[in-house]
């Protein structure tokens, strides 16, 4: 972990400094305002803080009964626990989680099986994070080891507590939304006791020179692995499936990449969820914004106002998919929030969007002696639990930002690959 966090540590640093920024300003500011559970010390010593006010958020959590739920978690270097995540979500107001399992193309080579790390962050979560299983559709030989693979997600979906539907990133794994494959997939999670399927769809930053250092190829972005609509047949024929478009079909490329659908695959997802029943739309990422508070994604806030546009509050799924660094959950949250109240939603729709579909489209109702608590122990924690909590973002807080740059893609074609290697980590990002 600690070996991780300092070659990540070193590279955003060289990143940085390849982007004409001193890395001087990593090393500003104190440790975290955070309690317990601090992330590894080579990333706390270049904290660099940012206030984010959750006064808000923390009202709108009030008001949805105490729920926000967060569907778009990853596993990620800064903690091998729960507990540092639960920590950092408790103060960012997410009172639960879904954590995804993640198999790319190249595995994490400081890390175990993926559904087995999701398992166990599940498993020391006191119930407050799902798991999203999933399988490696890359191996060669589909025909005659697929069946193994499909075994693997079938057994976490049957027989693991708290695992509640399967993932699939087609573009990352270039695999064809209307292949063989895919049905073998959606069919394999049909017949499970978790029938929610949740799909990547719309571009990654990975096709194009990123993925060519982070995978050894470029991830696939043409229309077969991107455009919901070649879904359709499978969300037409697995009707008590839900079907989850993560991401509602967002551009992650650029306008002058020659993937670039102008929001496309958003009207397209859109169509969808109003078209059928068992399809919801996932919001993560896309409302990312930069340490200077700009959108990172100029497109971001529109998608917001075509879901508005259609009535699709009750077919709206909350996530971030931004934990890739510490202290990005809350910031994340807070920016969604004031996105919400921009488009128009009103309280009803934006507690709908943040839990309220989450809990129905997965399945995730408390029994009668479960709930309401609030997360983990308040008093405990005390004066850091006021409601006025100040989140602290990180300098780091995406590092993702720095490889989805120019400049880091630049400073990527110049390092060894076991450094690249190293990095494999941020396969994880915007799956
Ligand atoms: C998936 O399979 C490919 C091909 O065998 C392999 O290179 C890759 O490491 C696997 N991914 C994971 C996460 O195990
Ligand atoms: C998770 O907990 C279950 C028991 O509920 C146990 O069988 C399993 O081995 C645990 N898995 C991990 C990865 O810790
Ligand atoms: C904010 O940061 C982005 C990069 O994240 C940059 O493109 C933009 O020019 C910056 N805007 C201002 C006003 O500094």
């Amino acid at each position: 972990m600690y070996f991780i966090s300092y070659i990540l540590l070193s590279v955003a640093l060289m990143a940085r400094t390849s982007m004409g920024q001193p890395p001087e300003a990593f090393m500003h500011g104190e440790g975290s305002s955070m309690g317990g559970g601090p992330p590894p010390g080579a990333f706390m010593n270049a904290h660099e803080p940012q206030a984010v006010d959750l006064s808000l958020v923390k009202e709108e959590f009030d008001r949805c009964n105490s729920e926000i739920i967060d569907v778009h978690l990853h596993d990620a270097f800064w903690f091998n626990s729960a507990d540092p995540l639960l920590e950092e979500m408790k103060l960012s107001h997410v009172s639960r989680g879904l954590m995804l399992s993640v198999y790319g193309p190249i595995a994490n080579p400081f890390s175990g099986d993926p559904n087995e790390v999701t398992e166990s962050i599940v498993n020391g979560s006191n119930g407050r994070i799902f798991g999203l299983a999933s399988l490696n559709t890359t191996i060669p030989d589909w025909e005659n080891h697929g069946e193994q693979e499909l075994e693997r997600l079938a057994t976490f979906l049957a027989k693991k507590p708290g695992f509640v539907g399967g993932k699939v990133a087609a573009p990352h794994t270039c695999l064809p939304l209307n292949s063989d494959i895919m049905r073998d997939v959606v069919r394999t999670i049909s017949e499970s006791p978790s029938p929610v399927v949740f799909l990547h769809i719309g571009t990654t930053p990975f096709c194009g020179p990123m993925g060519e250092q982070v995978f050894g190829r470029p991830a696939c972005c043409g229309p077969e692995f991107v455009d919901p609509t070649y879904l359709e047949d499978l969300i037409q024929k697995f009707t008590d499936t839900t079907f989850i478009l993560v991401h509602a079909g967002a551009d992650f490329l650029p306008p002058n990449s020659e993937h670039f659908y102008h929001g496309e695959n958003v009207d397209k997802s859109v169509m969808l969820a109003e078209t059928y029943d068992n399809v919801y739309l996932e919001i993560s990422a896309f409302l990312r914004q930069g340490p200077n508070g700009t959108d990172v994604y100029t497109e971001g806030t529109h998608i917001l106002d075509k879901i508005a546009d259609a009535g699709l509050a009750s077919k709206t799924i909350y996530g971030s998919d931004v934990n890739h660094a510490p202290h990005a959950i809350g910031s994340y949250l807070a920016t969604t929030l004031d996105k919400f109240i921009a488009a128009g939603f009103d309280e009803e729709e934006r507690c709908m969007m943040f839990s309220g579909n989450a809990i129905k489209a997965f399945g995730l109702e408390l029994g009668e002696t479960e709930a309401p608590q609030p997360p983990m122990d308040s008093e405990e924690h005390g004066e850091e639990d006021n409601g006025n909590h100040v989140e602290e973002a990180s300098g780091l807080d995406d590092v993702a930002d720095y490889l989805s740059s120019s400049g880091a893609g630049m400073f990527m074609t110049n390092v060894a690959s076991n450094i690249a290697m190293a990095l494999a980590p941020f396969a994880f990002v915007l799956f």
